[in-house]
């Protein structure tokens, strides 16, 4: 019973090492593993309220659009949560709070000097960068 245990853990600890969006394998591995050419970074939009808020504090310096940094790509997040009301509002919190476990075991350092309503207009700007 024990070894059924482990075996168990480890295939779902390979499994989420391989998840991050996107099927695990398989045919789009090879575009995965390409890195992003320059031109295909896309740059904040600052004349979006939310795009101006991110520019102006430090997500940037963790998280780029199209290529993993420190954190997930913004691309990524998008692709992982439709933008609903729930998933702004969860993840506003994530930005409020901090917290870990979604994309690794680094963690996002808290926000707690940014308002909920800045944290929203930002996490609603990343869940339309769907690529
Ligand atoms: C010190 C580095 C760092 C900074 C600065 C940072 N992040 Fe993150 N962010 C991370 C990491 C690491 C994760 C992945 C956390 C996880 O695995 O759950 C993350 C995850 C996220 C997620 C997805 C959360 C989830 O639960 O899937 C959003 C949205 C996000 N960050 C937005 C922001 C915004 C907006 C800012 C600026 C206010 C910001 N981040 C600043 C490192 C950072």
């Amino acid at each position: 019973m024990k070894k059924v245990l482990i075996v168990l853990a480890i295939s779902a600890a390979m499994l989420s090492a391989c998840g991050g969006g996107g099927k695990s394998g398989g045919a789009d591995s090879s575009a995965a593993a390409k890195p992003d050419s320059a031109a295909a970074q896309r740059s904040v939009d600052t004349t979006n309220a939310g795009g101006k808020l991110i520019a102006k504090n430090d997500c940037l310096t963790c998280h780029k659009i199209d290529t993993k940094v420190i954190g997930p790509s913004y691309a990524d997040v998008a692709a992982k949560y439709p933008s609903t009301e729930a998933n702004i509002d969860t993840l506003a919190d994530k930005v409020i709070k901090g917290g870990s476990g979604h994309w690794g075991s680094v963690a996002m350092a808290g926000h707690p000097t940014v308002s909920e309503a800045d944290a929203k207009a930002m996490v609603t700007y990343i869940l339309s960068l769907k690529k």
